[in-house]
């Protein structure tokens, strides 16, 4: 007959609560108890053969805090790890079915974030050293000493409240160094928060610099929202997305007639903006002709449809933004000069996420607790070597890369802890295995095989086309090549269809 885990309820033990020392102070136990889907009782599976032993250890691991579920199989407890991942398992090393030492191994490799304490009735100095090696947490005696029992249960059980109770606070924190949606804490992205709430309430024309993924959007719409014409409309055009003959009605509309197709008369993103704010994303792009119009619409205040010789008066704030780097396309001669010095009157300069690492764990817990809540997923936090793994990437996407990273790593974890194998999987199918090194800092890892330099230039170019999200012209300037040698790249690998594609480049809101 298959032995069925047992649940021993929480609810029956709850007044054994006072078994557990303080350990941490009451604020935060309440704001890490208000945080929805993160913090909950740990969960401890127990398996033996025995039991009296399932009966003692569950009785005490219930009132030190812990959901106990006991097993009395190898088997049975990896389905019940499996179905429901644990925090911590408690393994008896000689079982009939499984060694222990072999369960533990198991249960490293499918449930990383599951620390395991082995369990034994006989002293084996070998095996012990055995089981440390292969990652035991502990390593336990019977028969038990009680006192011993209860030191390593509540510290562990104390060490998972703190480590839940760092990612609420962290939230926490989050929430306070939050302006219009950016999250920022280092002092550059603090100067940035602090310049655009002095600059929003008395500049119209903004210029947002950056590499891609920084946040230039968000930081546009923060702009706009900070200042007087918040409730209006915030319209957005991606020029890299648009075909250069259209550049003109798009912006500024046209009359009927205009041109063949011009059927009905047409009001530009200038008059759909009126009142509120224009943000042209990837301004660089802008051909010559329609910078000398816009210069002339942000001098004047004033727009013409094509085909009307009448002007129209617009109240728009414009904020431009770019990834590439403005003065220098002025000297090439690819970005008129007027228009240049017209734009950067305010010039705000995103830091990449490289340069404000100090940043990243306050991103990363606000992303998972977002992503936690959207999946229904309890997610306390990630382990230590996790954590280092995202402080030592070098995040050429910055923070978008960031967020793709981590949402992939929750939908990937079954566990509360996210591991670091669990993050490497996160960085692409392609560095899934070992350190994801093609994106790591410091390279200190080889490839065991490697792969043929086609196949490696495919992975690269797909990996960095989901970092900025489908953009070709953001794709094109990471990889260092021009849009037209991507497009050629992506045609001999037959990526066109399969690759990430970026949406549409109108999107008013
Ligand atoms: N400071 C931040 N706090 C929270 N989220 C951020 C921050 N910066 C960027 N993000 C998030 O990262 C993603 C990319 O941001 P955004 O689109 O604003 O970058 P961008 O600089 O415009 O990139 P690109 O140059 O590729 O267009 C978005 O999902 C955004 O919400
Ligand atoms: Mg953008």
């Amino acid at each position: 007959m298959r032995a069925h885990p047992h649940t021993i309820n929480p609810g029956a033990i709850s007044s054994g609560v006072e078994d557990v020392p303080p350990g941490g102070d009451q604020r935060l136990r309440s704001m890490a108890a208000s945080k929805p889907g993160i913090v909950s009782r740990p969960r401890l599976v127990v398996v033996d053969d025995e039991q009296p032993v399932l009966k003692v250890i569950g009785r005490l691991a219930s009132k030190i805090g812990f959901d106990v579920v006991t097993c009395t199989s190898g088997a049975e407890a990896m389905r019940t790890l499996l179905r429901k991942p644990a925090d911590l398992a408690m393994v008896d090393l000689r079982m009939p079915d499984v060694n222990g030492l072999e369960l533990l191994r198991q249960i490293r490799e499918s449930v990383p974030g599951c620390e395991v304490i082995l369990m034994t009735g006989h002293t084996a100095v070998d095996s012990a050293v055995e089981a440390i090696k292969l990652g035991a947490r502990e390593y336990l005696t019977k028969p038990f000493d009680f006192d011993r029992l209860r030191q390593v249960l509540t510290a562990i059980r104390q060490e998972l409240e703190r480590r839940a109770q760092m990612v609420a606070l962290e939230s926490q924190i989050a929430k306070q160094i939050e302006f219009c949606g950016m999250l920022g804490r280092s002092p550059a992205m603090q100067e940035v928060f602090s310049l655009i709430r002095r600059l929003a309430c008395h500049a119209k024309v903004a210029l947002i610099s950056g590499e891609t993924g920084t946040g230039k959007e968000l930081a546009a719409r923060a702009f706009h929202q900070a200042g007087p014409r918040g409730a209006k409309p915030f319209v957005t055009i991606n020029c890299s997305a648009v075909v250069d003959t259209l550049f003109e009605t798009e912006l500024f509309g046209h009359v009927r007639g205009a041109f063949t197709g011009a059927v009905e008369a047409k009001p530009g993103l200038f008059e759909a903006a009126q009142g509120g704010t224009l943000f042209l994303d990837e301004v660089g792009e802008l051909p010559m002709a329609v910078q000398a119009k816009l210069l002339r619409a942000l001098e004047f205040g004033e727009i013409q449809r094509v085909g009307s010789l009448q002007p129209k008066r617009v109240d728009v704030a414009v904020i431009a933004a770019t990834n590439r780097d403005l003065r220098s396309e002025v000297a090439a001669g690819r970005f008129r000069g007027d228009l240049f010095y017209r734009l950067n009157v305010v010039e705000l300069t995103l830091p990449p996420l490289r340069d404000r690492r100090e940043d990243i764990p306050y991103l990363t817990a606000a992303i998972m607790r977002e992503s936690a809540l959207r999946m229904r997923k309890t997610l306390n936090g990630l382990t230590p070597a996790a954590e280092r793994l995202l402080q030592q990437a070098r995040w050429d996407g910055n923070v978008r890369e960031l967020k793709n990273v981590i949402e992939r790593a929750c939908m990937l974890t079954d566990g509360t802890l996210i591991s670091d194998r669990e993050l490497a999987g996160a960085f692409g199918p392609e560095v899934a295995v070992g350190t994801p090194r093609a994106r790591v800092a410091d390279p200190g890892h080889h490839a065991e095989s490697p792969a043929p330099l086609d196949e490696l230039e495919r992975v690269h170019i797909l990996e960095v086309l989901k970092q900025v999200n489908g953009n070709r012209m953001a794709a094109a300037r990471l990889l260092g090549i021009s849009r037209r040698a991507l497009y050629r790249r992506l045609e001999r690998h037959h990526l066109e269809k399969a690759a990430p594609r970026a949406t549409m480049g109108r999107r008013p809101s």
